[in-house]
């Protein structure tokens, strides 16, 4: 058997194996014997997907509101499927504005493109009417991906080389949007060495690509790699850059937020507050639900609007909170954003306090349940993830390490609230992530950020600790 040394292949090939090997998890010599065995077995070539430069992100944004793509439609048999595709596209609420290649206008006319696509088609780089100033230039730019199918050997060469001799292969090199192509082609075509060399270039450029698929050829008895992916696929995958799927990493998880501050009655119509505005934990509750969980909010009195798809509970004291909280649970994660007051009035008067001959009224306080502390110290039921907020004036992180261990919970957020910060109804806040781990408390401290910046913050270390408990 002859031996390969690796320093002697070719650095392109060479640095493609060791991507190769990296990212199947094999040295590089096992790699080289997967291959091998691939190529004995006569399995077809696979390109490996490249990892590709940065490209610009589609920017879906047409006046009507529409995604546009500009489809270009090269020569060769699967021409006919282009225009499938075209409806494929609309289906989805797509704009799609046609070139035809010359090639391509030998298997379908401008005529029914531009029927489909109810949009005038174009075809030549040097059309008066729409190069008068730059048309290709509009074509590349006026969208927000642009998509090649079918993408020829001829097309995918030109590319990979930076040519623009003609209308489809300028608008590609001027373009600044993703670029998604669908290649087809004979399988000798694909395997051929120099569209094996051009499709990596391409994919290392951040070209997309859609296929090729294996299966029958319109050449009579050929078969192998080089159908062009289905429309259906092809329009799915533009989907797939033009809407991208939200991560929803909370997706199943039960999420309970308290939120705002606590009204304790003194009589009918006084009350003891504080100046919380409920806008952090109305943020959160925001941030979880869009990461996909299910999500309650106990929130006490405040003046905002309840976050759509979070099912909310409006409460006033702090002993109504703790019922609430309880009977909302399990939960996967709790997070008590809520400024519970801590004291409420031992005697809440039944009639309205009279002022009388004999003085001031010493109202007697007696201490509120703490709520976070009741749920973390909970037997059954207490959920795995339980976060506290800890609002200080002083000391922060000295209080706010004291309190993790006092609540017995797992997170703290701790945030300054002297008057100075404007953090108590402001919108900013600037924020210490406390963590436990057994006795060890680690200190992540954030930088100044708008409440739903902290919130979307948070819901990603909370969807990452979820992740790893699981
Ligand atoms: N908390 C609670 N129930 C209470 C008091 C506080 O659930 N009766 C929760 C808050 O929602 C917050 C955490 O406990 O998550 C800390 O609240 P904070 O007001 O900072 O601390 P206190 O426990 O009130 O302690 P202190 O006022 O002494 O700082």
């Amino acid at each position: 058997m002859a031996n390969l040394t690796i320093r002697k292949l070719d650095d392109a090939v060479r640095d493609e194996l060791r991507l190769r090997a990296a990212r199947n998890g094999r040295s590089v010599e096992d790699e080289v014997r997967v291959i091998l065995g691939e190529v004995v077995a006569g399995q077809p070539f696979e390109v490996p997907p490249a990892a590709p430069a940065p490209r610009p992100q589609a920017a879906v944004a047409s006046a009507n509101g529409l995604a546009r793509v500009t489809l270009i439609i090269g020569g060769g048999i699967a021409a006919y499927k282009a225009l499938d595709l075209i409806r494929r596209l609309k289906e989805r609420q797509i704009h799609v504005r046609c070139v035809l290649t010359k090639a391509a206008q030998q298997f379908v006319t401008p005529l029914a493109a531009s029927a489909l696509s109810h949009e005038r088609v174009y075809t030549d780089l040097f059309d008066p009417e729409s190069e008068f100033d730059a048309g290709h230039i509009r074509l590349a730019r006026e969208c927000d991906l642009i998509v090649v199918a079918p993408a020829t050997a001829d097309l995918i060469a030109k590319m990979a080389h930076g040519h623009a001799d003609d209308l489809a292969s300028a608008t590609l090199l001027a373009a600044n949007r993703p670029i998604l192509l669908a290649p087809a082609m004979n399988p000798l075509m694909w395997n051929n060495a120099a569209t094996r060399r051009n499709v990596l270039q391409l994919r290392r450029d951040g070209i997309l690509t859609v296929g090729p698929n294996a299966g029958e050829m319109a050449e009579a008895g050929e078969a192998g790699v080089g159908r062009m992916a289905e429309p259906t696929e092809i329009a799915a995958a533009a989907e797939h850059i033009l809407r991208p799927p939200h991560p929803r990493p909370l997706q199943g998880k039960r999420v309970l937020i308290t939120a705002g501050p606590t009204h304790e009655a003194i009589d009918p119509v006084r009350y003891i507050a504080n100046r919380s505005s409920g806008k952090q934990g109305f943020a959160i509750a925001a941030a979880a639900r869009d990461a996909g969980a299910e999500v309650v909010l106990v929130s006490g009195p405040v003046d905002l609007a309840d976050p759509s798809g979070v099912s909310v509970i409006s409460v006033e004291s702090a002993r109504d909170m703790l019922h609430r909280v309880e009977a909302a649970l399990p939960v996967d994660v709790a997070i008590f954003a809520a400024a519970v007051a801590d004291w409420r009035v031992a005697n809440e008067g039944e009639q309205k306090l009279k002022k009388t001959a004999a003085g001031v009224p010493a109202l007697q306080l007696v201490e509120n349940p703490d709520i976070l502390a009741t749920i973390a110290k909970l037997e059954n039921n207490r959920p795995p993830l339980v976060i506290g907020f800890a609002a200080e004036t002083e000391h922060l992180i000295e209080n706010a390490k004291a309190k993790i261990a006092r609540k017995g919970c797992d997170w703290i957020v701790a945030n300054d609230v002297s008057p100075a910060t404007g953090v108590m109804g402001g919108d900013r806040n600037t924020v210490h992530l406390l963590t436990r781990e057994g006795e060890d408390i680690s200190v992540d401290s954030w930088p100044v950020m708008t409440k739903e910046q902290v919130a979307t913050e948070l819901v990603a270390r909370i969807a990452k600790a979820v992740e790893t408990k699981s």
